[in-house]
């Protein structure tokens, strides 16, 4: 009987952890397939295809470990532009992203998109999280 009932509690937290992390795995989905289609509209007649870059002027989009140490920036990067000396792949790049006129879920969107492809892994970057990014662009 009371092997029954741990079965049954077992069974029921099993299960409850299960749907947590497909609604996430479904959250993730919303985000990279929305972000996908904005990326090739707003992001890669610029960064590529394969966000491989273009030579000198414009840096790819496969440094992982760029993306992760600016990762609180990006939001703002996309929304003001960018216009400093950056070093991406160990390569110098000092030219200049327009502003991208999109909204923040729209931001968050295609973050998730390129943190996710080309290469890279990351978690989903939500509306949240941009948002409050956003709130602290310098
Ligand atoms: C008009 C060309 C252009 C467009 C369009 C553009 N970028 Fe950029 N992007 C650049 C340039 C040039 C830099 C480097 C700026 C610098 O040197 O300060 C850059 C830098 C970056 C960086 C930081 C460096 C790196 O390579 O990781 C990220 C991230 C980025 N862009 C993402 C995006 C995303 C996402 C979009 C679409 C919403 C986008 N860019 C649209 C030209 C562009």
């Amino acid at each position: 009987m009371k092997f029954g009932i741990i079965a049954f509690l077992l069974a029921i937290i099993g299960s409850i952890v299960y749907s947590c992390q497909s609604e996430d795995k479904i959250e993730f989905m919303r985000y990279y397939s929305a972000g996908q289609a904005l990326y090739k509209t707003h992001c890669q007649n610029c960064h590529g295809q394969n966000g491989e870059g273009l030579a000198a002027l414009i840096p790819p989009l496969t440094d992982t470990e760029y993306l992760k140490q600016h990762r609180k920036q990006l939001a703002c990067y996309l929304k003001n532009g960018l216009k400093l000396p950056i070093l991406v792949n160990g390569k110098a790049y000092n030219g200049e992203m327009p502003p991208a006129n999109l909204a923040p879920v729209e931001i968050a969107q295609v973050l998730t998109y390129v943190q996710n492809s080309f290469g890279n892994k990351a978690n989903v970057h939500n509306i949240d999280q941009v948002n409050a990014e956003l709130g602290k662009c310098e």
